[in-house]
């Protein structure tokens, strides 16, 4: 069976001192809570150390929000996978659709980074999710297949153990308005479907399938109720102990 995952993306909030004060109100509670599952933290590049550091005796983990797809070099203002694992860091996520929309990230580039994290032992979050336009044009399988197959190229099945997919529908994200869960299960069935053909059926049976999009301790028993949803990505409700830790005990186990 999956072991369920959830992460919080911190996205761009909390200084070092709020970063201690929702670490610590998290890391007393995790450990009572729903011990099978899986539980990451990603704060901002600059509140990494301090999270490690505070989390040292934890369970909880700890991953970034995005890497460069370079070893090092002149790139001013980008953080390399070594300096990520130097600070402790596990996870990885990769594509947010924020980053798609405002940074410019194509499939291509995702996919870079995501077998740089591979072969460097960080594990990539990559995520997918279709806009409002598209789904509305009756799209969504053609754009969520094109972006699996455009991020996960090249990596072979022996990998994908270490990767989990996001799917996060742009429309859902950030404005209180999340997938049903059977609107969100269709579709993390259809990419279980595709993994199964791009691998094979095992391969699929195992991976990862976070979703995000307005996940909040009210949907969430419901959202992760789903046979293929197997843990989410939540943005606004990790960002106070209380409803990331409700969310957290709503996963199955
Ligand atoms: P949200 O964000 O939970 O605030 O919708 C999710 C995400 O962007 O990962």
């Amino acid at each position: 069976m999956r072991k369920q995952f959830i992460c919080g993306n911190w996205k761009m909030f909390k200084d070092l001192v709020e970063t201690a004060e929702l670490i610590n109100g998290l890391k007393t509670e995790v450990s009572s809570l729903n011990p099978k599952v899986t539980v990451a933290v990603c704060p901002p590049f600059t509140s990494l150390a301090i999270a490690a550091n505070l989390l040292k005796d934890s369970t909880i983990r700890i991953g970034a929000q995005n890497m460069s797809p370079h070893d090092e070099g002149a790139c001013t203002g980008e953080i390399s996978w070594r300096m990520l694992k130097s600070v402790g860091c596990e996870y990885v996520i990769l594509g947010h659709s924020e980053r798609r929309q405002f940074f410019g990230e194509t499939n291509e580039l995702i996919n870079e980074k995501a077998k740089k994290a591979l072969a460097n032992g960080l594990k990539p979050i990559v995520c997918v999710g279709e806009t409002l336009d598209q789904r509305e044009k009756g799209v969504t399988t053609q754009i969520i297949t094109t972006q699996i197959k455009g991020v996960l190229d090249g990596i072979g099945s022996s990998d994908l153990g270490n990767v989990t997919i996001a799917y996060e529908p742009v429309w859902a994200i950030g404005t209180g308005k999340n997938a049903t869960p059977l609107q969100a299960q269709e579709v993390h069935q259809g990419i279980r479907k595709l993994i199964g053909q791009l691998y094979n059926w095992s391969v699929a049976e195992s991976i990862v399938i976070q979703y995000g999009g307005s996940v909040k301790p009210e949907n969430a028993k419901d959202l992760l109720a789903q046979d293929d949803i197997d843990g989410a990505l939540v943005g606004g409700a990790c960002l106070k102990p209380d409803s990331f830790l409700a969310i957290i005990s709503a996963a199955k186990s």
